[in-house]
């Protein structure tokens, strides 16, 4: 059973994992990412970042985001974009003035939204607005801006792009219901009634096995956005096993914990897709940022699909 080819059978519109660019010179790592019957979607996992796209202000730079775009377009896979506007990896850390912040967001979505014009299915406009109390975030756009910069970010990307789909992307909005969650709803509700073009909500689906979310809390919180926006999606998932090494039961939980992200998707009639935070721990992001915890993908380092995880992880 191949993931695309499944999801898309069940109804889904694609499967989709990030590919980083380290992982581009592994011909069998390749050789999966590049299967449309397996993952129908891919997303750069840093390529299109503030650093890489435009590492000081005013230069513009695509080679790491087209090295992973070009493969997207010669294996007819989807692209969803990640990210134009994000905290992270951004190297514009001084104040600004609303006026100068306003031009540079303004600059940046127009030149790498502009660059990207026309291939990306969706963009993840704004990325982790939110902290998990329901509080803006406070960013150097939300320090000038306010809430502005957001719905200046999704004007701007609509103007630029036309025909992608416009995602708000974030992080423990999966479970139904919390703080977070219901500043999102109220967040999106002032941004579109701000004239914002928002057609998506990404919920990341970074979760830990035997803590994430069930099938109804995810189904619940889905609900709740779809009734603002177009469509929702899985955008970034991953489980990870919180203590290594892993027993028997622990994959059997991650399996479970999988079916039940896939299980919420296809039965919400707005989600489009799932994606994971890449599909193998050899690339994952896991251990490095949380130390001590891993084997959050669905295929081993070796590129085995892992016993359990891949096998039940499809949905029946
Ligand atoms: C991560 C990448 O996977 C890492 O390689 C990088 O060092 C840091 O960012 N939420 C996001 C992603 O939106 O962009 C992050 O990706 C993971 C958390």
């Amino acid at each position: 059973c191949q993931l695309d080819k499944w999801a898309k059978e069940a109804g889904l519109k694609y499967f989709g994992t990030a590919v980083d660019n380290p992982s581009l010179s592994n011909q069998a790592y390749m050789k999966i990412a590049r299967d449309s019957s397996e993952f129908g979607s891919i997303t750069p996992a840093n390529g299109q970042k503030w650093s890489n796209t435009e590492g000081s202000q005013g230069r513009f730079s695509y080679g790491s985001g087209d090295a992973i775009t070009s493969v997207a377009k010669q294996s007819g896979q989807l692209l969803r974009c990640h990210t134009l506007v994000w905290h992270n990896q951004l190297p514009v850390s001084s104040s600004f003035s609303r006026d100068q912040m306003q031009r540079i967001i303004t600059a940046h979505i127009q030149n790498v939204a502009g660059h990207y014009k026309g291939q990306c299915y969706a963009w993840n406009v704004v990325n982790e607005v939110l902290e998990n109390d329901g509080t803006f975030r406070q960013s150097p756009m939300y320090r000038a801006m306010g809430i502005k910069f957001i719905t200046h970010s999704f004007k701007t990307a609509a103007q630029t792009d036309p025909l992608a789909k416009l995602y708000l992307n974030d992080f423990n909005i999966e479970r139904c219901c919390n703080a977070k969650i219901n500043a999102t709803i109220s967040l999106l509700k002032t941004v579109i009634a701000a004239g914002a073009p928002v057609h998506g909500v990404g919920m990341q689906g970074h979760s830990r096995v035997g803590k994430s979310p069930s099938k109804r809390e995810m189904k619940e919180a889905m609900a709740q956005f779809a009734e603002l926006v177009d469509e929702v999606a899985f955008t970034e998932v991953d489980i990870r096993h919180t203590k290594l090494p892993v027993t028997a039961e622990d994959r059997e939980q991650q399996a479970r914990d999988y079916v039940e992200v896939v299980g919420a998707c296809l039965e919400t009639a707005k989600c489009v897709g799932v994606t994971v935070w890449d599909f193998t721990d050899q690339y994952s992001w896991i251990p490095s940022q949380y130390p001590g915890e891993g084997e959050a993908c669905l295929f081993d380092n070796n590129l085995g699909k892992e016993a359990g995880v891949y096998r039940r992880g499809q949905p029946p």
